[in-house]
């Protein structure tokens, strides 16, 4: 089968070469799918560059999820049969013709749904679903912040918030993206590229108005998003994609994780604040139930028109090295997809 397989961490252009590689071989929990689009996410911009401890080892095919059709079924497999058309968190092995997954990472998908928005309800909806619905319990009228709002993730954050009757603020960079996040349900929008969030919100506000943050930036951003929250706050920390950008270099991976702060239980037990890590692959891994939970609950809320995909931005699968610059360069609102045909 045909595969885009990362052989480099460096510049889109050099990074990729479409090869010829062996089928994946099915095992008897697993679906072989027959892909018509492949997702991308930022974390594959931080797996190009070289960022991210937990991609494979070069040469590797990446890619969190696919959609497509159903050409093989293990033997263990229930619910899912040759033909179906599904959307599939796959745990890498995504920019390839075929993919295999677990079936619990696969759900069924109308033949007339469009492949790029259920794109958007793998990776990126179920994070966010995994967030507003596994992580925490919200409440109507909480104060949220969500970091990067105009992404993929974040347009997921702020229709759930918006769901549940939430008070959002949210941050994105310039000011088409900050009218954007505004259409989308966002009341109070911050051009980060403008102004300092924190201070931006300390002084109309006051200290520590917010009920929960969802930190997808890393680094002091983290920290100043701590110092938002009030007594009873939640913090989320779900990625760093401020430490993308140049090559892997351990003194700025050092200096940025160092900005996140140094935390002691005993501040979290005074104030009975909580920080929460997500890492959605360690769940694809250790806690398949609960990324079904997650999965099924996103195409239900999709169903139910409460999620509502946007997508940023639609190449063949050859112009995969621009589909990663436009992600990565911050010009895409929403889904970044790749085509195969
Ligand atoms: N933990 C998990 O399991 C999990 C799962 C999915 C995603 N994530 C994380 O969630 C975040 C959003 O992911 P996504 O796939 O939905 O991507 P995305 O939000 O569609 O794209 C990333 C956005 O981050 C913002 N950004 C801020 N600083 C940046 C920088 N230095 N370089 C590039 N972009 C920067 C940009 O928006 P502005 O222009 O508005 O700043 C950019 O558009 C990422 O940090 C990702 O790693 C984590």
């Amino acid at each position: 089968m045909k595969a885009m397989v990362l052989i480099k961490n460096t510049n889109s252009l050099e990074a990729f070469q479409m090869r010829e590689i062996d089928d994946p071989i099915i095992e008897s929990d697993e679906v072989g799918i027959d892909v018509e689009t492949s997702g991308l996410n930022f974390a594959d911009v931080m797996a190009r560059q070289g960022h991210y401890r937990d991609a494979p080892p070069l040469p590797s095919v990446i890619g969190y999820e696919v959609v497509g059709k159903i050409y093989q079924v293990g033997a263990d497999v229930v619910d899912l049969k040759v033909g179906d058309r599904v959307v599939a968190f796959t745990r890498f092995g995504g920019y390839a013709k075929k993919a295999k997954v677990s079936f619990r990472g696969a759900v069924k998908i109308p033949d007339a749904a469009s492949s790029a928005e259920s794109c958007a309800l793998a990776t990126q909806f179920t994070t966010a679903y995994y967030c507003i619905e596994e992580a925490m319990r919200v409440h109507k009228g909480d104060k949220i912040l969500i970091q990067a709002a105009a992404g993929g993730v974040g347009i997921g954050l702020v229709q759930l918030a918006t769901h549940h009757g939430l008070e959002i603020w949210g941050t994105a960079g310039g000011e088409k993206k900050c009218e954007f996040i505004k259409e989308l349900g966002v009341h109070h929008a911050i051009d980060y590229k403008k102004y300092d969030f924190k201070e931006y919100i300390e002084s109309r506000w006051g200290a520590r108005p917010l009920d929960i943050v969802i930190d997808s930036l890393g680094g002091v951003a983290f920290k100043k998003g701590y110092s938002l929250l009030s007594i009873c706050g939640k913090i989320i920390g779900l990625g760093a994609s401020s430490m993308s950008g140049s090559k892997f270099n351990i003194f700025r991976t050092v200096k940025e994780g160092l900005g996140f702060g140094l935390y002691h239980p005993a501040q979290l037990l005074m104030a009975s604040q909580s920080m929460i890590g997500v890492n959605m692959l360690q769940v694809s891994d250790h806690k398949q139930n609960v990324l079904e939970r997650c999965l099924k609950g996103v195409v239900d809320y999709y169903e139910k028109g409460i999620l509502r995909p946007h997508v940023g931005g639609e190449f063949s699968i050859e112009e995969l090295p621009k589909a990663h610059d436009y992600l990565g360069q911050r010009k895409s609102m929403g889904k970044v997809v790749v085509h195969w045909q």
